[in-house]
C-alpha cells in the first residue's frame, strides 16, 4: 500500500493518487520479468521501484506536461524514467558504504531484502533503463525531443547533478561546508532531478523559452525547499510514518545542522513562496496543482 500524502489538500491528494496509480501501471509494464537465470536482478528492480514512494517527481512531470497539452501516455513514460533514476539513487544511497540505511519506503532496503550485489546492479540497470525508455520513439516521434530529454536527464543525474551532489554529501560528513556549499550540494543531489521533472513537460510540448524558464525557476526553489524539509524530517519526523530511519544526518552538512531547525524552516517557507511566484506566467487553471504541491512539500510528514 503506497503512503497517502496526508497533509495534502483533498484535491491534491486525489490528483496525486490518480497519478500514482497511472504511472505505476506504466512502470510495471516497463519493468522486466522473466525466467532467465539473471531474473533476481529483475526482481530487485521491481522491488526498488514498486515498493511505495510518493511519486512526487512523476507528478511534477505529469502536471508540467498538462500545462502544454502533452499526450499523457508520453508524459507517463518520462515520469517513469525519472522515477527509475530516483529509485536507483535511493537504493545506492541506502548502501552500507553510503548512508547505511536499513529501511526504505516502509520496507527493508533492497540490500537488506536481497543483498548488496543485487542492490548495486538493480540500481545500475534502473539507471540505464531510464535512458532506454526516453530514447524509444514511443516517448516522442520527434528524435530531437528524445535527444533533448536524454541529454537533460543525463546532466541532471550525472556528475554535475545528482551524483555530484551525492559525492558532496559524503564529503560533507568529514569536512565542514559553508552555507553556500551546502546550498550547492542540495541543488545538485536533489534539485537537478526535480528541475528535470518540472521541465520535461515543456520539452515534450516544445514550449517557448519563457515558459521553460519559469518552470525551471519554480523547480529551483521547490527542489531546495524539498531537501530542507527532508533534512527537517530527519531531525524531527516519525520513522514509522516516513518509512525510513530518522536521525541519520547528525554528521552531515545540511541546512538543519548548519543553521538550526527554525532558520531552516523559515528558509524553506520563503523558497516555497518564491517557487509559487514563478508560476504567475501561467493560467491558474493549469498550475493550481503545482502551487498546491509546493505548499504540500513544506507540510509533508513523509
Ligand atoms: C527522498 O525522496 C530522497 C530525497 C531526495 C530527499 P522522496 O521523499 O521523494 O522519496 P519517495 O520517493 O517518496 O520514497
Ligand atoms: C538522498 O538524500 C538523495 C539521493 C538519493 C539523490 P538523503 O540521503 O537525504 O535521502 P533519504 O533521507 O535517505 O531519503
Ligand atoms: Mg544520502
Ligand atoms: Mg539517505
Ligand atoms: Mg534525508
Amino acid at each position: 500500500m503506497a503512503p497517502s500524502p496526508r497533509e495534502a489538500s483533498p484535491k491534491l491528494q486525489q490528483a496525486m493518487e490518480d497519478c500514482r496509480e497511472q504511472v505505476n501501471r506504466t512502470i510495471t509494464n516497463l519493468l522486466p520479468s522473466s525466467e532467465l537465470a539473471e531474473a533476481p536482478l529483475f526482481d530487485g528492480m521491481r522491488y526498488a521501484v514498486l515498493n511505495g514512494g510518493k511519486r512526487l517527481r512523476p507528478f511534477m512531470v505529469m502536471e508540467g506536461a498538462r500545462i502544454f497539452g502533452v499526450d499523457a501516455g508520453r508524459a507517463r513514460r518520462v515520469a517513469a524514467a525519472a522515477e527509475f533514476i530516483h529509485s536507483y539513487a535511493l537504493v545506492h544511497d541506502d548502501l552500507p558504504s553510503m548512508d547505511n540505511s536499513d529501511m526504505r519506503r516502509g520496507k527493508p532496503a533492497l540490500h537488506k531484502a536481497y543483498d548488496e550485489v543485487t542492490a548495486i546492479l538493480a540500481g545500475d540497470a534502473l539507471q540505464t533503463l531510464a535512458f532506454e525508455v526516453l530514447a524509444d520513439p514511443e516517448t516522442h516521434e520527434d528524435p530531437r525531443v528524445r535527444v533533448e530529454l536524454v541529454a537533460n536527464l543525463a546532466s541532471a543525474a550525472g556528475m554535475h547533478g545528482m551524483v555530484g551532489g551525492q559525492m558532496l554529501d559524503m564529503i560533507g560528513e568529514k569536512q565542514e561546508f559553508d552555507v553556500g556549499t551546502i546550498s550547492r550540494l542540495q541543488r545538485l543531489k536533489t534539485g537537478k532531478l526535480i528541475a528535470f521533472c518540472c521541465e520535461a513537460g515543456a520539452i515534450l510540448g516544445k514550449a517557448n523559452p519563457a515558459h521553460r524558464q519559469a518552470l525551471r525557476n519554480y523547480a529551483h526553489d521547490l527542489g531546495l525547499a524539498f531537501q530542507v524539509t527532508d533534512d527537517l524530517l530527519d531531525a524531527e519526523g516519525n520513522p514509522a510514518v516516513m518509512g525510513k530511519p530518522a536521525n541519520q544526518d547528525g554528521k552531515k552538512a545540511t541546512f538543519v545542522t548548519a543553521m538550526g531547525r527554525e532558520q531552516a524552516r523559515q528558509r524553506a517557507e520563503m523558497l516555497v513562496e518564491q517557487a509559487i511566484s514563478h508560476l504567475r506566467l501561467f493560467d491558474e487553471s493549469r498550475v493550481g496543482l503545482l502551487k498546491d504541491l509546493a505548499r504540500y512539500v513544506l507540510q509533508r510528514r513523509l
